[in-house]
C-alpha cells in the first residue's frame, strides 16, 4: 500500500504511542466522509465497505441526521433519567411502532443492550416462569458475537475474546449454530432464553439453514423460553428487511438493536419486548446515565424516519442479491464461498484476507477481514447502482488477479 504523507505517519505514530492497541486497523487515516465515501488525510477517496461494522447504514454525515443532531445539540443533550425529557417518549413510541413491540428500553452501545436483554430474560425467568433463584440458564450459539463485556465474552467460544479475562459469569450454555435438535436437547426447566444472531456477523457472515429461526422460535414457545434476537448488526435494513428475523416471519420475544440506530453519529441501542417482559423492571432495577438521553433519542427518531422507506429496503435486497450473484460467478481460485443476505456479505477465501484488504484499499475500497480468511463487504445501505458496479469491478480485479 502506498504510505503516506508525513502527517499521516505522524497521526499513526501518535495513536500507536498513546493508545491501547485493541484493533489492528489498516493504516488509512480518515479525515472526512460523505455518503458512502470517505477521504483520508492525503485527500484519497475510498468507498466505505465496512460502514463501521454496520453502524453507518445511512452513509456518513447524512444531512437529515446531522440536521436532527444539530438542532438537538442546541437545545439539550443530557438530562439523565432522573428527570424526563421531551424526545424520549416520542422515540420510544416511534421505535415500538416501527418494530411492532409493546415496550422498549434504550441503552447506548450494543454490548450494553445485550447485557440488558440478559438481565431482562433472567428477571422474567424468576418472576414469570418460576425458575428457582440464581438458577436461570441462557442458551447461546457457538461462534456467537454479542460484544465485549465480561459477561458476554464469558460465553464466547472464541479463545482470543476470553483469554486473560476470567473468571466469568455462570448460567450460559453453548449449542451449535443452525442446529435445532441441539437447541431442543439443551432446554431445561431452568432455561430462560435462547440468544441468537439471525446471521452471525463477526463469525464470518454465517447464514443459518432456512427455517432455523422459525423452528427455534417454535421450540422456544413450546418450552416457555424467550427467544432473544441480537439484531445489532443484522437489523435496521442491513439484510433488506427491517429486522433479519423478518425473512422468516419470526417475531422474537426480545429484539436487541444498536449500531445504526444512532446513525453513526452517536451510540444508541435498545432492547424491545412485550410489556409482560420489559414491564417487569421497577425503578432502581437497572440504569445507565446516558440511556434515553434527548440527543440520542432525537438522532434515533431521525434514523427511524430514514428507515421508513420501502424503496431503500428493496434497493438493499436487489443490490445485495446482484452483488452476491456476481461474486459467486467470479472465476477466482482463492474464493471458497460467498455468503450473505442483502448488503451483509462475506467472502470466504483460501488465503489470508488481510493482504487483499490492503490491495483493495489501494484501489479505493475499504473492507476489513474477519476471522483471518473472510473478507467482509457491508457498504452503507444507500449504495447506488453506479457505486455498486464500480465496487464489483474492483473486487473482481483483486480477487481474480
Ligand atoms: C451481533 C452483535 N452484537 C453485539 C455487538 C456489540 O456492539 P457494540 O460494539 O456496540 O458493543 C456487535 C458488534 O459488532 C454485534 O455484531
Amino acid at each position: 500500500m502506498s504510505i503516506c504523507s508525513r502527517q499521516t505517519a505522524r497521526s499513526i505514530a501518535t495513536e500507536e504511542r498513546y493508545g491501547a492497541r485493541i484493533y489492528a486497523p489498516l493504516d488509512i487515516v480518515i479525515e472526512r466522509g460523505h455518503g458512502c465515501w470517505v477521504e483520508d488525510l492525503d485527500g484519497k477517496r475510498y468507498l466505505d465497505c465496512l460502514s463501521a461494522y454496520s453502524a453507518v447504514n445511512f452513509g456518513h454525515s447524512h444531512p437529515d441526521l446531522v440536521a436532527a443532531a444539530t438542532a438537538q445539540l442546541a437545545r439539550i443533550t443530557l438530562t439523565s433519567r432522573a428527570f424526563r425529557n421531551t424526545e424520549l417518549p416520542a422515540f420510544l413510541e416511534e421505535l415500538c411502532t416501527a418494530f411492532d413491540f409493546e415496550m422498549a428500553l434504550p441503552m447506548n452501545t450494543g454490548a450494553e443492550a445485550v447485557e440488558t436483554a440478559l438481565k431482562t430474560a433472567r428477571k422474567w425467568a424468576y418472576e414469570v416462569k418460576g425458575v428457582p433463584p440464581d438458577e436461570a440458564e441462557i442458551i447461546v450459539c457457538r461462534n456467537n458475537f454479542h460484544g465485549r463485556t465480561i459477561a458476554v465474552v464469558g460465553f464466547s467460544t472464541e479463545a482470543a475474546y476470553r483469554r486473560g479475562f476470567g473468571p466469568f459469569a455462570p448460567g450460559f450454555r453453548v449449542v451449535p449454530y443452525g442446529n435445532v435438535d441441539a437447541l431442543e436437547d439443551a432446554f431445561s426447566e431452568r432455561t430462560a432464553a435462547f440468544l441468537v444472531e439471525p446471521i452471525q456477523g463477526e463469525a464470518g457472515v454465517i447464514v443459518p439453514p432456512a427455517g432455523y429461526l422459525r423452528q427455534a422460535l417454535a421450540l422456544c414457545r413450546e418450552a416457555q423460553v424467550l427467544l432473544i434476537a441480537d439484531e445489532i448488526q443484522t437489523g435496521l435494513g442491513r439484510t433488506g428487511t427491517l429486522l433479519a428475523c423478518d425473512h422468516e416471519g419470526v417475531e422474537p420475544d426480545i429484539a436487541v438493536v444498536g449500531k445504526s440506530l444512532g446513525g453513526g453519529l452517536y451510540p444508541v441501542s435498545a432492547v424491545m419486548a412485550s410489556s409482560e417482559v420489559l414491564g417487569l423492571f421497577r425503578p432502581g432495577d437497572h440504569g445507565s446515565t446516558f440511556s434515553g438521553n434527548p440527543l440520542g433519542a432525537a438522532i434515533g427518531r431521525a434514523v427511524l424516519r430514514l428507515l421508513d422507506d420501502d424503496a431503500l429496503l428493496a434497493s438493499v435486497a436487489g443490490t445485495g442479491a446482484r452483488l452476491l450473484a456476481e461474486l459467486r460467478d467470479l472465476e477466482s481460485p482463492i474464493v471458497r464461498e460467498v455468503r450473505g443476505r442483502g448488503l451483509m456479505i462475506g467472502i470466504e477465501l483460501s488465503v489470508p484476507a488481510r493482504p487483499l484488504c490492503e490491495r483493495l484499499a489501494h484501489a479505493g475500497v475499504l473492507c476489513k477481514e474477519t476471522h483471518g480468511t473472510v473478507l467482509r463487504v457491508s457498504p452503507p445501505l444507500i449504495l447506488d447502482e453506479e457505486a455498486a458496479g464500480w465496487l464489483m469491478t474492483e473486487l473482481a480485479a483483486v480477487l481474480e488477479a
